[in-house]
């Protein structure tokens, strides 16, 4: 485990204010509570959006929006003009509820609706197609609107396992999404498509892997070549996908990736002519989210010391099978040293148990616990077990923090419920007066309508002014 422990100072340093004697008193979040390091965000968004342009002239970053889907977030990527990677209808709409143009979105995912599909074909999302009920809705439409120029992407299943032994990341090494350049079912989509007059304008290449290697990069990309020559393609964009790896002085670099990808694609396109997209998630998001947390009790059983914070593990490994130590940062003002302290978490089951600290100073309540590079697939996967999801904060340069999700309560858990109100009919949350009849289930859908949109909260800033509405380039 990386553990950097310190004296009360050190506290100051965790909330970004020991930056020298003129330096603000310190921020602290209230826990628990994810912290993005706006800054780092930055650095790292910005290296890849330079390296993708220094390699691809005409190169769209198309952020997953799987990865972490805070709004906060999302919008923080629509502002610097990148576009969204959306993988089902909800997260489409959610795209689109947070002023992404419909021209501006990239939609995979393996059950999209035929609605949905049709609109966004038709409203010119970039499409990937990645299931055969979506070639035949795609060709129907084709038939139906001769006068539309109807192009998809097809999600390509080639054969890793055997390019990149080692890398898939399925327990039987066989991946499921696409369809397989191996046995034929690529080539009978594409034919059916083209049949119908629908242009099959793009390929999309994406794998989850284990080491994230540049040489997945290197089979995908002249898969991607080997593809596109042999079936006479002249594709508008090839989708690389996500899966890279990323971080200050991280290796591989996203340069070495541009790299890689272009040496092995212009074998067979155009770089001027063809888009490259990408669809970045963890690498840009799991450094700069810290999660904080707070001890609130400390006790013995037997020879065990268990140092309970107000966190949980929901929030640092929701699907509870990290194998991977922390980067983990402690405040205590304490000067004995413990061989072993379990730090676990406030949900009551056995299995909270968030992590292990060894020869660490003894934690005591109100000490503080800094865990870092934990933006990527926890906010999306945490559920809500007990107790809810928690404050969200973002830190900018000065330290300062701007709350941008207040914690979840019993009202936001409420939402979009119906339960009886003991007289044969139902009602919802109470600042929905409107209740529905069970026999009329209509009623009941309107009170499971979208709420209605808030004013933007102001961001408050060191100098007190208010950047509401103001987009931050
Ligand atoms: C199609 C697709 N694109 C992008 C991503 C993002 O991957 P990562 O967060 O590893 O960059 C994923 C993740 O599984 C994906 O399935």
């Amino acid at each position: 485990m990386s553990v950097q422990s310190s004296m009360p100072e050190g506290l100051m340093a965790i909330d970004g204010a020991a930056r020298g004697p003129a330096a603000a008193p310190p921020e602290h979040p209230q826990t628990p509570a994810f912290v993005v390091d706006e800054p780092l965000l930055d650095a790292l968004r910005s290296s890849f959006q330079h390296a993708m342009a220094a390699h691809w002239p005409s190169s769209i970053l198309a952020y997953s929006f799987k990865t972490n889907a805070l709004p906060w977030l999302l919008a923080y990527f629509r502002h610097r003009g990148a576009w969204a990677e959306v993988a089902s209808d909800t997260e489409y709409e959610l795209a689109v509820a947070l002023d992404f143009p419909p021209d501006r979105i990239v939609f995979n995912g393996p059950a999209k609706r035929r609605d949905r599909l049709r609109s966004a074909l038709i409203e010119g999302s970039i499409v990937n197609l990645d299931a055969k009920r979506e070639v035949t809705w795609a060709a129907e439409l084709a038939r139906e609107r001769p006068e539309l120029d109807v192009r998809v992407g097809v999600r390509v299943n080639w054969d890793l396992a055997s390019l990149v032994p080692g890398e898939l990341i399925s327990e039987d090494d066989v991946a499921r999404f696409g369809f397989s350049l191996v046995n034929g079912e690529f080539d009978a989509a594409v034919a059916e498509l083209r049949e119908a007059g629908v242009r099959v304008a793009g390929l999309h290449m994406h794998n989850s892997t284990r080491s994230k290697s540049v040489e997945v990069y290197r089979a995908a990309a002249r898969t991607a070549a080997d593809v596109v020559s042999t079936r006479g393609l002249t594709p508008d964009w090839i989708d690389m996908g996500g899966g890279f790896f990323g971080g200050v002085d991280a290796t591989p670099t996203f340069d070495d990736y541009f790299a890689v990808i272009r040496e092995e694609l212009e074998r067979a396109v155009d770089p001027e002519r063809t888009t490259l997209i990408v669809e970045p998630g963890g690498c840009l998001v799991a450094p700069p989210f810290e999660y904080h947390a707070t001890v609130i009790d400390v006790k013995d059983v037997g020879q065990t010391r268990f140092v309970v914070i107000d966190g949980s593990r929901t929030d640092t490994d929701p699907l509870f099978r990290r194998t991977r130590p922390y980067e983990l940062r402690v405040a205590s003002a304490s000067a004995r040293v413990l061989p072993v302290q379990k730090v676990v978490g406030a949900t009551l089951t056995e299995l909270d148990r968030v992590t292990t600290l060894h020869d660490e100073r003894e934690l005591r309540v109100g000490d503080r616990l800094t865990f870092s590079k934990l933006g990527a697939y926890t906010l999306p996967l945490r559920g809500l077990f007990i107790d809810y999801l928690p404050n969200v904060y973002v830190r900018d340069a000065d330290g300062a923090l701007t709350q941008v999700r207040r914690k979840w309560g019993a009202q936001e858990f409420l939402q979009a419920n119906l339960w009886s109100d003991g007289d044969g009919s139902l009602r919802g949350p109470a600042q929905d007066p409107t209740s529905a009849s069970p026999e009329r289930p209509a009623d009941a859908s309107a009170m499971l309508a979208p709420p209605t949109p808030v004013r933007k909260p102001r961001r408050r800033t060191r100098a007190g002014r208010d950047t509401r509405g103001a987009d931050v380039a």
